[in-house]
């Protein structure tokens, strides 16, 4: 076939950086997340969730540098997993940054300002503001989803919601 292309999931092209207020935010992955679920479904290699949601969470959430994984390699590292964005940092200690406070903690990190946030490491100086949702199997943090943003405030209580319950089910039967 000629001319013929898969473009992931089916949404308004939207250019990289665009940060849309809250309420269009919402509808956008509010079509997107039945898609990324009906694609993930049944999947239970780590690696082809993880690539394919960092593929697909960057062309849903237009407001992102960088979306991607970290996976936790051992009691106190994490190492950079599957991403879009501009080169991340390759390993994070658990004690530091945003990812490490997610990881330590099991809660989302939703950090509005990360000039606010202590120990927060700028592998992007233009990031202003995360988005950290672990991804717990058994009592453990096997990764974190991170979500940066060149903008202020880009990830709302609501977003961060959603995408807990899109991790939750989409890592329930993964294999760490
Ligand atoms: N922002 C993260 C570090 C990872 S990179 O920016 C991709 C943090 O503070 O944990």
């Amino acid at each position: 076939m000629v001319g013929v292309m898969f473009e992931g999931i089916a949404l308004p092209p939207l250019a990289r950086g665009t940060l849309l207020p809250v309420p269009e935010r919402l509808a956008r992955l509010d079509e997107a997340l039945p898609q990324i679920r009906a694609v993930l479904d049944g999947e239970q290699d780590a690696i082809a969730v993880q690539s394919t949601l960092a593929c697909l969470l960057w062309q849903t959430l237009a407001q992102t540098n960088w979306c991607g994984f970290y996976r936790r390699i051992s009691e106190r590292t994490l190492a950079v997993g599957p991403y879009q964005g501009a080169m991340g940092c390759l390993r994070i200690d658990l004690a530091r940054g945003v990812c490490g406070a997610c990881a330590t903690t099991q809660q989302v990190q939703r950090v509005p300002d990360v000039s606010l946030f202590p120990g927060h490491i700028a592998c992007d100086s233009r990031t202003r503001s995360e988005l950290v949702v672990p991804i717990v199997q058994g009592g453990r943090v096997h990764a974190v989803l991170d979500l940066d943003s060149p903008e202020l405030d880009a990830f709302s209580r609501e977003e961060a919601t959603r995408l807990v319950a899109l991790v939750f089910d989409v890592f329930a039967n993964v294999t760490f």
